[in-house]
């Protein structure tokens, strides 16, 4: 049996996407690794992503009882030793289907809110995947939000403090371009074998990155 388990949070509304693409080839990295993986889906599970009065904090109650849903949620959390979520950046964020789940799972007395945090000693990588090309005078300030957002505001509040961001840039099959007066371009959408070696060299930063960060063999 694994003695570590990764939870794989993908969040994207199509099945075909690139953001599912890398979710399982993270998961077969992992568990090539030896971790067990338990892929959350979070648009095929159904999850909705909108608050409910069930779950939001009773700042008077810490003790307070979730949804189901989201008390289910929180049990794979807690069985994770590694949590990635893979994700779309949009607007310098993570899509709403996964802050959805953060607010509505992440909660209060479960993951903060206690002098001993829950989830310390967890590690936690969120992979983003961005329209942007990396040398843009964009891509150091995408990644310092980021890192503020989800590292420090999100990781390092609930305990976590072996957290990181990496974002993979060229997302899109065509190079996206932003100056520093905000002005986007395209370019040229790639084809052939160009295309093909593009998304490989995707996967393979995705997996770097995963391998770095995890140190794995
Ligand atoms: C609503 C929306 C907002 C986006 N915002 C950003 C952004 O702020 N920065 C960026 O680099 N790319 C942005 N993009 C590009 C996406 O990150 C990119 O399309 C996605 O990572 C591609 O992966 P996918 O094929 O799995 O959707 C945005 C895309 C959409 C649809």
């Amino acid at each position: 049996m694994a003695d570590r388990t990764a939870l794989i949070v993908v969040s994207h509304h199509r099945a075909d996407s690139l953001t599912v693409h890398i979710g399982d080839v993270v998961a077969a990295r992992l568990k090539e690794a030896g971790y067990a993986v338990d892929l959350l889906d979070l648009n095929a599970e159904g999850f909705d992503p909108r608050m409910t009065v069930a779950d939001q904090p009773d700042w008077d109650d810490r003790e307070k009882v979730y949804s189901p849903e989201t008390r289910a949620h929180m049990e794979r959390i807690l069985a994770a030793d590694a949590i990635i979520p893979v994700f779309p950046v949009y607007w310098n964020s993570p899509p709403a289907l996964l802050k959805g789940w953060i607010d509505r799972v992440w909660n209060y007395g479960f993951a903060y809110g206690r002098s001993k945090p829950k989830l310390a000693g967890k590690r936690m990588l969120w992979l983003g995947l961005a329209g942007a090309a990396e040398g843009d005078e964009y891509w150091a300030m995408l990644q310092g939000i980021l890192d503020r957002v989800l590292r420090d505001g999100i990781s390092f509040y609930t305990g976590i403090s072996e957290a990181a961001v990496e974002v993979l840039p060229d997302a899109e099959g065509e190079p996206q371009i932003v100056d520093a007066d905000g002005n986007f371009t395209t370019g040229e959408a790639l084809t052939g074998a160009e295309r093909t070696s593009h998304y490989a060299a995707i996967d393979r930063r995705a997996v770097e990155r995963v391998e770095k960060f995890l140190a794995l063999g």
